[in-house]
């Protein structure tokens, strides 16, 4: 008999009466000798089913194997649940064990942490918790693509595997097919790359911006959704060394158009949250995080507060003078830690801020410089819990003036001829931004960890399964 997804099973009324076949794993069975009731989830929705079994239909010992985890197909007429916590549940005719569950399955207990649960990740996505997150996930995709569809942006594929360093910040994973235990180096004790598979030293990319610059400036608007690497060594719970980032560049957007975008694409994605992911929602604002519904619609009821750094500077210093502790110094040049974005998003704004106007030194190379020399037209975009979850810029689209920054920073021109070029053959102003897909996922589910927004976490000292 075909199988029919619990999902929709839940949803279509006229299934009643009708005899269905659900086939799922078994998150709990209880009961007595005349009735067990057996809760199926098939991953399709939060929600299980339930299997009422009479003990006289279906024999005693093949039940009794039956245990959580344990993996089945059940066939039956669905009725209206005369029990309390579903509309319908199942008259179980028929059982099939696919796969019985040894009881040292490790999500077997309720009330695993989710430290232990990162080590068995490859089993924690059959939990409650996890299957909503990676739902969230699915739709928070999806929400990405119809937003810059809809808005005229083309989907543009920019390499993983790269020779140059976007940010500059020298946190790239090397590829490489050298044996690198005969390593050749030249006179100097540099390592020989003219004879590596690349026939030069290249790494994977930290960010796909630069070649989305050269899509932008071809097809007027493009995005980028795909895997960026770092081997920066922060053992944070906003970190990652394999995270996906979406990368929209824009060619005649400038400042105020870029930042009207990162608050229309964000807002976009969590009022996609709202309207597709509602059970799941609940879920974990029961179970998580009770102010997770109410953060959400929080996002969407403001206008973000617009503020150039050096405002934000001044109101952290008044902070501090008025007694707030921070552990990071702050004085106009440093970069912002996560405590000082917070204070401002979450204690004196109570809202999303985007700063502008940074620093150019603790910036990127390619970010436009301002009239007094000492800003750029960079924008990040700080969120309540999570700080940092945007970073974005308009870019330096006047030749002379990225040719010096260049230089100044002693980037290497064999790597960025072809950048150049964007600027010396018709450039134009243009502008775009980053937004790490694992941050929007921990603010969208309120969970913790940005390893547990991730199927499989890649950290420094961790690339399990
Ligand atoms: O601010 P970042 O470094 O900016 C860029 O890479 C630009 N090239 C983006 C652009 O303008 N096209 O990174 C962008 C975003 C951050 O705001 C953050 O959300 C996320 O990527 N991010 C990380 N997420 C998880 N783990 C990490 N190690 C991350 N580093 C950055
Ligand atoms: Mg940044």
């Amino acid at each position: 008999m075909k199988r029919t997804r619990i999902v929709d099973i839940l949803s279509d009324a006229t299934l009643v009466g009708q005899q269905v076949c659900v086939k799922g794993w078994v998150r709990t069975r209880r009961g007595n000798k005349q009735v067990q009731f057996i809760a199926l989830n098939d991953g399709s929705t939060i929600k299980n089913i339930q299997i009422v079994v009479n003990t006289e239909k279906i024999d005693a010992d093949q039940l009794k194997d039956i245990t959580t985890g344990s993996c089945l197909c059940a066939v039956g007429e669905l009725v209206e649940s005369m029990g309390q916590g579903q509309s319908v549940e199942m008259q179980c005719e028929s059982i099939e064990i696919y796969g019985l569950c040894p009881n040292d399955y490790p999500m077997q207990k309720k009330g695993q942490t989710f430290e232990y649960m990162r080590k068995h990740a490859h089993m924690r996505l059959r939990t409650n918790t996890f299957g909503a997150v990676f739902r969230i996930r699915h739709h928070m995709a999806m929400a990405v693509h119809q937003f810059f569809n809809d808005n005229g942006f083309f989907y543009f594929h920019t390499p993983l595997i790269t020779a140059s360093d976007c940010e500059g910040a020298g946190e790239m994973f090397q590829v490489t097919t050298k044996n690198l235990y005969k390593l050749e180096m030249d006179d100097k004790g540099n390592i020989k790359y003219d004879d590596d598979f690349f026939g030069k030293m290249t790494s994977l990319t930290v960010s796909g911006q630069l070649e989305g610059e050269l899509g932008a400036t071809a097809l007027g608007a493009i995005y980028t959704f795909g895997p960026t690497f770092r081997a920066e060594n922060s053992n944070t719970p906003r970190h990652l060394a394999e995270f996906w980032q979406i990368e929209p560049e824009v060619a005649f957007l400038e400042l105020d158009g870029l930042m009207e975008l990162e608050e229309r694409f964000i807002k976009h994605c969590v009022r996609y949250a709202l309207d597709h992911c509602q059970d799941d929602l609940e879920f974990l604002n029961k179970m998580i995080d009770n102010g997770l519904i109410e953060r959400l619609k929080g996002v969407l009821a403001d206008d973000f507060v617009h503020l150039t750094y050096t405002e934000g500077v001044e109101i952290l210093q008044k902070a501090q003078e008025n007694g707030e502790k921070f552990e990071f110094p702050v004085a106009w040049g440093c970069d912002l830690a996560s405590e000082h974005e917070r204070y401002l998003v979450e204690k004196h704004f109570k809202k999303p801020v985007i700063l502008y106007n940074y620093p150019k030194e603790i910036k990127s190379f390619y970010m436009r410089q301002n009239d007094d020399d000492k800003t750029v037209q960079g924008t990040d975009v700080l969120f309540p819990q999570i700080g940092e979850i945007i970073g974005g810029s308009v870019r330096e689209e006047r030749y002379d003036k990225l040719l010096a920054e260049i230089e100044r920073r002693n980037i290497p021109m064999k790597d960025m001829w072809w950048y150049l070029d964007t600027r010396k053959y018709g450039t134009c102003p243009h502008a775009g931004f980053g937004l790490g897909f694992e941050r929007l996922i921990l603010f969208v589910t309120g969970m913790a960890n940005i390893r547990d927004v991730i199927p499989f976490p890649r950290t420094p000292g961790n690339a399990e399964f």
